[in-house]
């Protein structure tokens, strides 16, 4: 008999790659539209794994109720897991994998394009020109090339990252918790602290996962470090910025664009048309209306490379699992 799975914030592309990756695997998917949160789990009852993504709210409550209906797999099909109760899963013996590596090159290419797009305000001329205005006023930029970039976060997407910015001839700072120095010198990277990156960068980028150490990295007290007029682009997590203090740094000028592709209070909006409703969201509403902020909407891995592998990853993962295996990309509890 085949394995049930609950599949979570299933959308049309979601659903295309993973019936088509299934044919080898031969799952039950079972598909749901919303993320899974304590309001919904009960849709897991009766499934052998939940396979959820970015926005799912998988806290205690939520670990219980599936502990009670006997789900004993949770399935990320992304990288970072910081929606998960690591603990608690561990505590009811429910183990956690995800998909720690399936196309650096998706997200660092979008934060590229985020920087250029910004940078020559291609987001205003696309609509300019459709309007039959030609003009070029306020749309100056800067070369990229000679410009220092801060990178935070040298894992596997931070080091792609890099390598498209030294392709364009801009220097790096890096910084990393865990600096990886043998690739800084094959590289010729260099580390350095944060308030160094903070006051010599021009564009800052973030690639650092979500914990308790980065949550609210960027806030006012970092944004006062940095230069005037710096770019700030965030493909990590909504919740490394905080948005009010972007807002109050946007409007006295400190902060010169900010590329979101993640926004701390996303889960409420993105991916999901919103266009016929009211946006309720003020602090979002307000980010949506300077012209030189870009969000997109936690789009950044949705190539098609970076799609099946996810899919195939998470089904290898689910089979590893079913089949008692050992499971490589399980997330493993640490106690503090
Ligand atoms: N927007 C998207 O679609 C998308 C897709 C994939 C991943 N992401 C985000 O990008 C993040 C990075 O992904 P990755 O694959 O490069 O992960 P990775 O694990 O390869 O790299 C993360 C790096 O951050 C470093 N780090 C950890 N704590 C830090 C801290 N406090 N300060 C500075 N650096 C710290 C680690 O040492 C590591 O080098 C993920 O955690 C995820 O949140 C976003």
């Amino acid at each position: 008999m085949a394995y049930k799975i609950a599949v979570f914030d299933a959308k049309p592309y979601d659903m295309v790659t993973f019936n088509k990756v299934n044919e080898e695997y031969g799952f039950e998917l079972i598909y749901h539209k919303e993320h899974l949160d304590k309001n919904n789990v009960l849709l897991a009852s009766g499934t052998d794994a939940v396979c959820i993504f970015v926005n799912a709210k998988v806290d205690k409550i939520v670990i219980d109720k599936l502990h009670s209906y006997g789900v004993k797999l949770i399935a990320l099909r992304c990288a970072g897991f910081n929606n998960v109760d690591i603990a608690a899963a561990a505590e009811k013996d429910i183990k956690v994998v995800r998909v720690p590596d399936y196309s650096p090159h998706a997200i660092a290419e979008h934060t590229l394009a985020l920087m250029l797009c910004l940078n020559r305000k291609v987001h205003r001329a696309f609509l300019r020109t459709r309007d039959g205005n030609f003009s070029l006023i306020g749309f100056q930029g800067f070369d990229m090339y000679g410009k220092t970039v801060g990178v935070i976060g040298t894992g596997k997407i931070g080091k792609v990252a890099i390598g498209l910015f030294k392709g364009l001839g801009m220097n790096v700072l890096a910084y990393d918790l865990y600096p990886d120095t043998k690739w800084a010198e094959s590289a010729g990277v260099k580390y350095a602290s944060l308030d160094e990156l903070y006051a010599g960068s021009d564009i800052i980028t973030l690639h650092c996962p979500l914990t308790k150490e980065t949550e609210y990295l960027i806030r006012d007290e970092s944004i006062a470090k940095m230069k005037k007029g710096v770019m700030i682009i965030n493909t990590g997590r909504g919740k490394l910025i905080h948005t009010r203090h972007l807002i109050e740094g946007l409007v006295s000028g400190k902060v010169g664009y900010a590329g979101l592709d993640v926004y701390e209070e996303e889960g409420a909006y993105f991916y999901e048309d919103h266009s016929d409703t009211v946006m309720t969201d003020d602090v979002l509403a307000r980010l949506l209306s300077f012209n030189n902020v870009i969000v997109t909407s936690h789009q950044a891995f949705f190539t098609q490379e970076a799609m099946s592998n996810i899919a195939h990853t998470t089904m290898e993962n689910m089979l590893d699992f079913f089949n008692g295996k050992e499971l490589k990309n399980e997330i493993v509890y640490k106690a503090e």
